[in-house]
């Protein structure tokens, strides 16, 4: 029988070539050069839109990069609609010399799609495309609308859309949002991720002399800008790893017995958390496991710190300036606003004397918990059980995807973090790639996912 799950088996080949025909465009929101390329994948992915029998798709153009739309409402007002949202654009494969083969040319290698965005998010997005065509190639009925709405800005803080979704509120009703960009909690171990943390990004510049100088001359008499920020940095959090700025743990909701029950009981293992990682002892937040420090808890991170002499041997200089991009993660109810206020008048206080600092706010986003009763919730696990063969566990994550915090406020829909990706994807790091089987695995769950979804309904 031409069932869906009959038709994805017979096409994975296929599903594979047009996968790499994405993966093969270098659409870096973040990098201007690419700015036409991150055009071409919008085009390519309406063009897969079209493909798979949606019949209402457009490229909406934004003042940044453009956000593709497509809707098929045939399946009629008394059936639920589901918004599918997902980001084309990619990170910056930098460093380039660690890739084992070139980030945008796709190779498969132990059953894995090695290639820049191969799991964030182009090869996730993917399954929904196939779901979606195995419904409309088979002329079954599709049990749900769907409308899509792929980003390209997602990478760079989604600035286009959160706009876009105020101005189209009408257009984007639906009863739930899905979206497919996390990660299982392990190989062959799927999950539904009910929790992401928030983001606040910050960057800080430190000035002293107007010019670098001799440190043989100047040394000792003037302060130094990396020595300063150094000095600010270790400052931020204790040897506990208690964040310092005063009033940042205020709106922290403590994980309560109940949640850290939910935590313990998760099948992690530390010992092969660290060897995969290859470090001698994990760290963090004194009192805390490492799931709950990496989703239940906060988190401050330095991303990058840059100043003075950095190339070969050495060169005696005291540096007029030095740079740092610092991010923190927030959890319930913390607001990325009040974040950032706080650490730019903790940075003023910190600041030694020598030298002066301006701070500058990168993107933000809210933290995103998600109701576990919520029955689109439970056809998800449904169908995560029916295609792996395993009962989901619930997990909340670590990442961030910030317009998830904006479907609820603006469209005041819940959203299904369905992710078919792996922690160890490598994600924003070289060598990022994506289990085939995952790939082959997410379509049928996707598919599985509006197979069951009635019946869900009914029992809501
Ligand atoms: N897909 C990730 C978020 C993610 C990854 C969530 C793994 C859960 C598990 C997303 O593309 C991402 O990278 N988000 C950014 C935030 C954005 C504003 C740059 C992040 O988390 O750093
Ligand atoms: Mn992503
Ligand atoms: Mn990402």
């Amino acid at each position: 029988m031409n069932t869906p799950q009959n038709y994805l088996d017979k096409h994975q080949d296929t599903f594979k070539e047009e996968l790499f025909q994405l993966l093969r465009i270098p659409s870096i929101s973040a990098d201007p050069k690419h700015k036409q390329d991150v055009q071409s994948a919008a085009q390519f992915v309406a063009d897969q839109l079209t493909k798979i029998g949606l019949n209402k798709v457009s490229i909406e153009k934004t003042d940044g990069h453009p956000i593709v739309y497509g809707e098929y409402l045939e399946a009629g007002p008394e059936k639920p609609t589901i918004l599918i949202y997902g980001h084309y654009d990619v990170q910056p494969p930098d460093p380039l010399e660690k890739w084992q083969t070139p980030p945008f040319e796709p190779k498969v290698r132990d059953g894995k799609i090695y290639a820049r965005g191969a799991s964030d998010d182009k090869g996730q997005v993917f399954t929904h495309f196939k779901a979606i065509e195995s419904f409309l190639k088979t002329g079954t009925a599709l049990p749900a609308n769907v409308k899509f709405i792929i980003e390209g800005e997602e990478e760079i803080g989604s600035p286009s859309l959160v706009p876009f979704l105020a101005n189209n509120k009408e257009r984007l009703q639906c009863d739930m949002v899905l979206v497919s960009d996390t990660a299982m909690f392990a190989k062959d171990t799927p999950s539904i991720t009910y929790g992401l943390r928030g983001l606040m990004y910050v960057e800080v510049e430190v000035t002293g002399p107007n010019r670098d100088l001799h440190s043989g001359v100047y040394g000792g008499g003037v302060q130094n800008p990396v020595n300063a920020l150094c000095e600010m940095v270790s400052k931020l959090k204790d040897e506990n790893g208690v964040i310092q700025i005063p009033g940042f743990y205020d709106n922290v909701h403590p994980l309560t017995e109940k949640e850290r029950k939910a935590y313990a009981q998760l099948p992690f293992d530390q010992q092969a958390y660290n060897q995969e990682l290859e470090i001698q002892t994990e760290f963090g937040e004194k009192g805390y496991s490492t799931l709950e420090r990496v989703s239940g808890r906060p988190s401050l991170d330095v991303n990058g710190i840059w100043g003075g002499y950095q190339g070969e041997g050495a060169k005696t200089v005291l540096p007029s300036s030095a740079n740092a991009k610092i991010s923190t993660r927030l959890v319930p109810d913390q607001e990325p606003k009040e974040i950032y206020h706080l650490i730019e008048k903790y940075l003023h206080e910190i600041k030694p004397p020598g030298v002066e600092i301006k701070v500058e706010e990168h993107h933000g986003g809210h933290p995103v918990s998600v109701d576990l009763d919520f029955y689109g919730l439970k056809a998800a696990g449904a169908a995560f059980e029916d295609v792996y063969g395993k009962k989901a566990l619930f997990a909340r994550e670590g990442g961030s995807i910030p317009i998830v915090a904006d479907f609820a406020k603006t469209l005041n829909a819940t959203t299904i973090l369905m992710g078919f990706g792996l922690n160890s994807n490598s994600i924003h790091s070289p060598n990022e790639h994506f289990h085939l089987n995952d790939f082959e695995r997410g379509m049928k769950t996707s598919a599985r996912f509006f197979e069951l979804l009635e019946s869900y309904i009914e029992a809501r």
